[in-house]
């Protein structure tokens, strides 16, 4: 079970894993699963040859695409085929749900709103775990007021309020990517700890147990643990549909993950913007962007320029080009006014002649519609939100990014107001 891990001692046995101390390293621990299933906090259980391995197999699939759009969570790597490394943490006991359609437990606190009522935005619940009550739904003010301190932190507003806003990113990402397979994510709900740095992290696990996912928009297709909660009476062949589901379930989720990165294509007028270009290519890297670098003059190389555009109109895949051109930029509208990909201008604009040299970009002719970017940054997210249109990998970044923002502006607000306190 432990296999190249060496075991420290059992942190904590529920329903359906042990977690492990790992004696290699103190902030670790090893989370092993078990062939059990269950429903209705343990009033219903049974055992399900193979569930653990296909369970583990499915969380470590959706935190590797976590991991791979940027956001953090507390997995380090898959273990033996039933276990996986994670940050050691201590769990703020709430259950954080997001939903995007009606239908199970808010039925019955919402009578009156039909099954499949879609919630815009996702509308997000919370519950405490106390299995003895049945885990009751808690407003932000019950888990503020319950004064949690979690692995040295206070559960304040603002860690609430970035632990609602994570869970929310989580939601939409996970989202999108089966929306990729054609499956609907109705619902999920997912935990969070504090590892041993103090650091909240998406945590505990993500798996068929988590979510409702209807293939097609079509409930009697779901592919989730409901399958199991509806059973009345439960024989081994409706086990064994169940683990079908279960299986399904990971094996879709590699289609989720990586796929080529998208292109983007920086054209400048000289190598004098060099620096300029490489740093929109830096930000569309951290995009999952790849960058084409070229170098060419819409004024004093237009051939070459337009032979340079027809390698990339003639391209299988999509792209979007930048262009790069100081003075007076006659690079992106050319290149836009003989192309119908989109152009994005990124004008090396210095201070002293801005105002005067970005008029090139921006009052073009009638029947062109590159659009400008002032900044580097800028311009690579343009081109991400372009490419995001059709790419879940690209977008979910450009969305782990929109959370980092949120969450480092809350976390500078709190150290302004303690620094003048
Ligand atoms: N990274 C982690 N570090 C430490 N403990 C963790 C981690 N991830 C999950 N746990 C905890 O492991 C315990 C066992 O998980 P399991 O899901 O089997 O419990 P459970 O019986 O379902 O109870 P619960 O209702 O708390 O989930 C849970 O208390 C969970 O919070
Ligand atoms: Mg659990």
């Amino acid at each position: 079970m432990s296999g190249e891990f060496k075991l420290g001692k059992l942190i904590i046995e529920g329903k359906t894993k042990k977690v492990y101390e790992l004696l290699t390293d103190p902030s670790l621990c090893l989370l092993v699963s078990k062939d059990r299933i269950t429903a209705g906090d343990g009033a219903k259980a049974h055992n399900l040859e193979g569930k653990a391995e296909i369970s583990t197999t499915t969380t470590v699939k959706v935190f590797k695409l976590l991991s791979e759009v940027g956001l953090k969570t507390a997995f380090v790597k898959h273990g033996a085929e039933k276990s996986f490394v994670a940050k050691k943490c201590d769990m703020v006991p709430i259950e954080w749900v997001t939903r995007r359609m009606a239908t199970g437990s808010f039925l019955k606190r919402h009578p009156g709103v039909p099954e499949g009522y879609t919630f815009n935005p996702p509308l997000q619940e919370t519950f405490f775990k106390d299995d003895a009550n049945h885990d009751p739904q808690w407003s932000d003010q019950q888990i503020i007021s319950a004064g949690f301190r979690v692995g040295g932190v206070n559960i304040t507003r603002n860690e609430v309020d970035i632990m609602k806003r994570t869970a929310l990113a989580v939601f939409e990402i996970l989202e999108r990517a089966w929306a990729t397979r054609n499956c609907a994510l109705i619902d999920m709900k997912i935990e969070f700890g504090v590892d041993t740095n103090g650091e909240i992290l998406v945590a505990d696990i993500i798996d068929s147990d988590s979510w409702r996912l209807w293939p097609a928009g079509d409930k009697r297709c779901m592919k989730d643990k409901q399958v199991y909660r509806d059973l009345r009476e439960v024989k081994p062949e409706d086990l064994e549909k169940v683990k079908i589901n279960f299986r399904w379930v990971a094996s879709e989720l590699d289609h989720c993950l990586a796929r080529p990165s998208p292109l983007i294509v920086v054209l400048m007028g000289s190598t004098s913007d060099e620096e300029h270009c490489l740093k929109i290519a830096k930000h569309a890297a951290a995009l999952g962007l790849r960058t084409d670098i070229r170098v060419c003059s819409a004024h004093k190389s237009t051939v070459e320029t337009l032979n340079i555009l027809a390698e990339y109109d003639n391209c299988k895949e999509k792209v979007v080009l930048i262009a790069v051109a100081g003075r007076s930029n006659g690079l992106g509208p050319v290149l836009s006014g003989n192309t119908t990909l989109p152009v994005i201008n990124c004008p090396p604009c210095k201070p002293d002649s801005a105002a005067r040299d970005v008029w090139s970009s921006l009052d073009v002719p009638s029947g062109l519609g590159c659009t400008t970017a002032l900044h580097p940054e800028t311009a690579a997210i343009a081109a991400a939100q372009i490419h995001a249109l059709d790419n879940h990998i690209v977008w979910s970044r450009l969305r782990t990014k929109q959370l980092a923002n949120y969450v480092s502006l809350k976390q500078a607000d709190v150290k302004m107001r303690e620094s003048h306190a």
